[in-house]
Formats: C-alpha cells, structure tokens, sequence
C-alpha cells in the first residue's frame, strides 16, 4: 500500500500541531520535515527545536530531509529532537558511509537523498545501509513546483537494483506529487509519496489524501 507523506512545508505554521493532526487523521503515514539551511538551498525553514516542539503533537514517525551542508554537525539534535527518519543529500555528504552511520548511531532510521541531476550510481555503493531512498522530483528548495519526469527512470533503477540485491529500504519521491503525478512514481517503484501544497493547500486535507491514495493506484 502507498504510504503518504504530507510535507508541512506547506501548513500554516502558526498553528503547526494543529495542521500536523488534521493529516494524521486524514490519514497520513509520515510527516516530511524539510530542513533548509540557506546554502544547500535557497531557503531556510525549520530548526530542531521546531521538530522537538511538533513531536508530542502526532503518533506519526517524523520523515526529517536534511537540505544543508554539515549535515553531521546537525544530526544528532536532529535526532534527539525526536527524527524517526533522518535522510542526508548525498551531494552533501564527502564521506556519506560515515555520515549514514552518524545517523544509525543516533537511533534514527537513515535515508539518502539525490537531486534531479544527480545519477542513481551516485547512491548504488550505500544502498545496503539505508532505511530510505529519496528521489527529488524537483530541485529543492520549494513547494509546489512542477514535477521533472525523467526521475521516473531513475526510480526504476533503484527499484531495480532494490530487487535484485533483495535490499528493505522503502523508495520514497519528493516534488510536484499530485494525483496526476502519483502514478508514473508508484508503477515506476515508488512505495512513499512526499506531497506538500497538493495535500496543505487544499481545504479538506482527508479528501487530498484519499485522491493521491487512489490516483496512485497501488
Ligand atoms: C522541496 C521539499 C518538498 C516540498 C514538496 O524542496 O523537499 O518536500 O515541500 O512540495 P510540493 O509537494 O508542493 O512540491
Ligand atoms: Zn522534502
């Protein structure tokens, strides 16, 4: 089954909690934190001590995307905040063995992330240590921008790779998912659909859920 994970990049942060138990009841299965630091990205977002502070709000495992540099520096307030997931760019990371175990000693589960441009060989060496592989969708930084389709080769690569190495990690895409897009992801391998402003955006949250759900047909 598809799991879905709203990014509250897109919620009223005024009221956060608030927002966070609205897609939990929706049914949501992750809530995707996304991480900006200025310099990675062209944005700054949330802080650990936003993560601390949202934590007692769901019973939902906390999807953490760590968009910065020095992400070691980072990840253990990460995860002492209360990160279930704590995913690393690799563009970000010159010794991402080091960096991925950083996280596991934490007690987080640990992702790794690419860029649209960046090619799956780049993570095939690290894909027997993870808990997580995410795909961007778009170049991070921002919500509600348009889907880049050649990532869908790229998911069946890893997919590909993911069943012939008999690996767990679950494939998760990240940018422009909606119900249109949900299923090029989904039939390429994708088992986790990260959706900000098509879940966020819309009024009644449980109806945006269950048409991503249904649009991606698995
Ligand atoms: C983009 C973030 C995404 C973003 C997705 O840098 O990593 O998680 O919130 O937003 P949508 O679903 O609106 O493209
Ligand atoms: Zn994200």
């Amino acid at each position: 089954m598809t799991k879905i994970a709203p990014s509250i990049l897109s919620a009223d942060f005024s009221r956060l909690g608030i927002e966070i138990q609205d897609v939990e009841r929706g049914g949501a299965d992750y809530i995707h934190v996304d991480v900006m630091d200025g310099h990675f990205v062209p944005n700054i977002t949330i802080g650990p001590l936003i993560v601390e502070s949202i934590r007692p709000h769901t019973e939902l495992p906390l999807d953490v995307h760590l968009m910065i540099e020095n992400p070691d520096h980072y990840i253990p307030a990460f995860a002492e905040a209360g990160a279930s997931f704590i995913t690393v760019h690799q563009e970000t990371c010159p010794h991402l063995h080091r960096t991925i175990q950083l996280i596991k000693d934490n007690g987080a589960k640990a992702g790794v992330v690419i860029n649209p441009a960046t090619p799956a060989e780049m993570i095939r060496d690290i894909l027997n240590e993870v808990d997580l592989v995410l795909l961007m969708t778009v170049n991070p930084g921002f919500g509600g921008q348009t889907f880049i389709s050649e990532v869908v080769k790229k998911i069946e690569q890893v997919a590909e790779w993911r069943e012939k190495r008999q690996l767990l990690f679950e494939i998760e895409v990240d940018g422009g998912i909606n119900g249109d897009t949900a299923k090029l992801c989904t039939n390429a391998g994708a088992d986790v659909l990260v959706a900000g402003s098509a879940v966020f955006k819309q009024a009644d949250r449980k109806q945006a859920i269950r048409e991503i759900v249904q649009a991606a047909g698995k």
